[in-house]
């Protein structure tokens, strides 16, 4: 994999057409974009036939990210309503080992497409999960709730997980290498994002280093003040970097 393979940016605009401005400019420099919740919302699940006909590209660069949590015979139909040929699909890993297994062996193998289960939103810090009634083994370090998740989803047959870079390592270490880590919650050192909820952060030297596969980028790319495609082009350098 070329390193802006490894980039990709999170679509997260409210409409179709600030979302085709944005793939339009970056198409050479990231590997995939991701489509989640706020432009699925607006758009509906045609966008992403529309997204896959764009000349050059198709379906394969685009990236569904709706973290999927009900009973699994309701993901597995939602899944199947959206899903034509996407790379990938993310589902919550709290549907629980059961659910994951039952989802994912309804979904058939070998199927072009993957599915990844998030362990812990990047947004949550330890304070959040203890909060939420973790035990304090698991709450006080994230990584160990990760590692659980990421290792409930490997052996229901995910191909990978979501999880932030911090914990990039340890789960490339618990599932092995082939198993995908995706990782959100980037913030590079030279770029600030107004009135950040990302909790547990790394940057994206950090994060490919730690062995995550993909990263996934939103606001500082987006938010850059010398445009998009010089802030995808830092990103892409850091990656290169921690990849020598
Ligand atoms: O703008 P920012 O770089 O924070 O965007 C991160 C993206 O990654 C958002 O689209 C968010 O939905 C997604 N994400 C996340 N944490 C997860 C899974 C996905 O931040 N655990």
């Amino acid at each position: 994999m070329e390193p802006k393979e490894r980039l990709i940016f999170a679509l997260d605009v409210p409409d179709k057409m600030t979302a085709l401005k944005y793939v339009n400019l970056l198409r050479e420099e990231v590997g995939l974009f991701k489509v989640g919740l706020e432009l699925f919302m607006a758009e509906g699940p045609v966008l992403l036939q529309e997204l896959a006909n764009i000349p050059g590209l198709g379906p394969s660069r685009f990236f569904l990210d709706l973290k999927l949590y009900d009973i699994p015979a309701t993901v597995l139909g939602a899944i199947l309503t959206v899903v034509h040929g996407l790379m990938l699909v993310t589902i919550h890993s709290d549907l629980g080992p059961r659910g994951l297994k039952q989802l994912v062996d309804n979904l058939g193998s070998g199927s072009a497409w993957k599915i990844l289960a998030v362990t812990v939103l990047t947004s949550l810090s330890a304070s959040d999960l203890e909060a939420l009634g973790y035990v304090p083994e698991y709450a006080r370090h994230p990584e160990s709730l990760v590692v659980l998740k990421a290792k409930l989803a490997k052996a229901a047959g995910c191909q990978g997980v979501i999880c932030s870079g911090r914990e990039a390592k340890a789960v490339k270490e618990a599932c092995g290498k082939d198993f995908l880590v995706v990782c959100p919650g980037i913030r590079p050192a030279w770029a600030g994002v107004q009135g950040d909820d990302q909790q547990r952060i790394v940057t994206p030297y950090e994060a490919i280093k730690n062995g995550a596969d993909y990263i996934v980028v939103g606001r500082p790319i987006r938010e850059y003040p010398d445009g998009p495609v010089a802030a995808a082009r830092r990103v892409v350098k850091e990656i290169a970097d921690a990849l020598k």
